[in-house]
């Protein structure tokens, strides 16, 4: 039985990591830990709060003595952690701009309090999950980003995340602390907050409301379904290689934000009127892509869900789920 404690499964890609490993592997005890900021959503746990296996603390990655009461094995008799995967973060660029204190208390310090944690309570297997938006963004003829791309982040958020690992991989290099890092694209999916750019369009959808779009809609993104993700994640904690890096994509191929909303709006049989063009963020990264070819080579890893397909579910949940997000808008 493996000890997983899970930073920010409250949260969107953490809640739908914790449903996937509960699934894959109901053997592993969970400790969900999760400071449920405006973006954590503990009922997103659903029945699993029910279940033996599971647990979930309210905590902030930055309180270093909870964190060793938890790794020490004294706080509520829980069984000492045995991998850490790292998901907590502020995660919203637009909020970065506006306060971008809180991005490096959370993703700097918190990580770094989470990394001396991993390395006094012997060294625990630590993965970290983080963005390709560390690398910059690209022109229309650059080929994509891959593990080999230096880092060139544009936005509070992203230098914050950029900062994380690089402190993640000098624990490797200085104190060979066993760490995995992992820099995803755009997700979407199920119990995403409504800030973000794919559930605001659905909700806005099923609201009636204008759908805000930046500048010309033409910043291109390379959008991989939330389960696909996870599948990385889970090949990467399984079978992936100590100090390494992956690049996770999905090259379904890239879109531009004006088609994502195209598809969302004939999804609702709503036409292009409901578009409402709004001025651009400042720095707005022009494009994502991802070479995923060393996690599909080494680990097997292939992204499964068509983003046809994932979208049409996704506007479904949201549709079905009402009172999940309604409050959140
Ligand atoms: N969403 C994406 O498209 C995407 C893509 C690539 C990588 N990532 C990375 O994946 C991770 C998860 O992203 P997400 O979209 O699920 O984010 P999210 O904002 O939906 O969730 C973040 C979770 O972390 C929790 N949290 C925040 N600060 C905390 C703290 N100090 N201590 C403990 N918990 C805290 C929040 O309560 C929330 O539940 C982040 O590290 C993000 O950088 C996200």
């Amino acid at each position: 039985m493996r000890k997983v404690f899970v930073t920010g499964g409250a949260g969107f890609i953490g809640v739908n990591f914790v449903k996937y490993w509960r699934q894959q592997h109901p053997e592993d005890f969970i400790i969900n830990f999760d400071a449920l900021t405006y973006a954590g959503c503990r009922e997103s746990q659903g029945e699993l709060e029910e279940q033996d296996f599971y647990y979930f603390v309210k905590g902030n990655i930055c309180d270093r003595s909870l964190l060793h009461e938890i790794f020490t094995g004294v706080y509520e008799c829980l069984p000492k952690p045995d991998i850490i995967v790292h998901f907590a973060a502020e995660s919203h660029v637009d909020n970065s701009i506006e306060n971008p204190s809180a991005f490096i208390e959370t993703n700097v310090m918190g990580t770094q309090a989470l990394l001396d944690a991993a390395l006094k309570h012997g060294k625990i297997r630590f993965h970290h999950v983080s963005t390709d938006e560390v690398y910059g963004h690209l022109g229309l003829e650059d080929a994509p980003f891959d593990e080999s791309t230096p880092y060139a982040p544009r936005s509070p958020y992203s230098a914050s995340k950029a900062a994380s690992d690089h402190l993640v991989r000098s624990y490797f290099e200085t104190y060979g602390l066993p760490i995995t890092i992992s820099n995803c694209s755009n997700n979407y999916g199920a119990y995403q907050f409504p800030e973000k750019f794919i559930p605001r369009m659905i909700t806005n959808c099923i609201q009636g409301k204008k759908l805000p779009v930046y500048g010309k809609g033409m910043n291109i993104r390379d959008w991989l379904h939330v389960d696909d993700h996870n599948r990385a994640l889970e090949q990467i904690l399984l079978r992936g290689e100590m100090g390494e890096t992956y690049c996770v994509g999905a090259s379904d191929p890239e879109k531009t934000n004006v088609d994502v909303v195209r598809q969302i709006l004939s999804a609702f049989d709503l036409g292009e009127e409901m578009i409402e063009y709004v001025s651009d963020r400042p720095g707005h990264d022009f494009r994502y892509a991802v070479d995923s070819s060393k996690l599909q080579r080494e680990l097997g890893w292939m992204p499964k869900v068509p983003f046809e397909e994932g979208i049409a579910e996704t506007v479904k949940w949201y549709r079905e789920n009402e009172a999940w997000w309604k409050g959140k808008v």
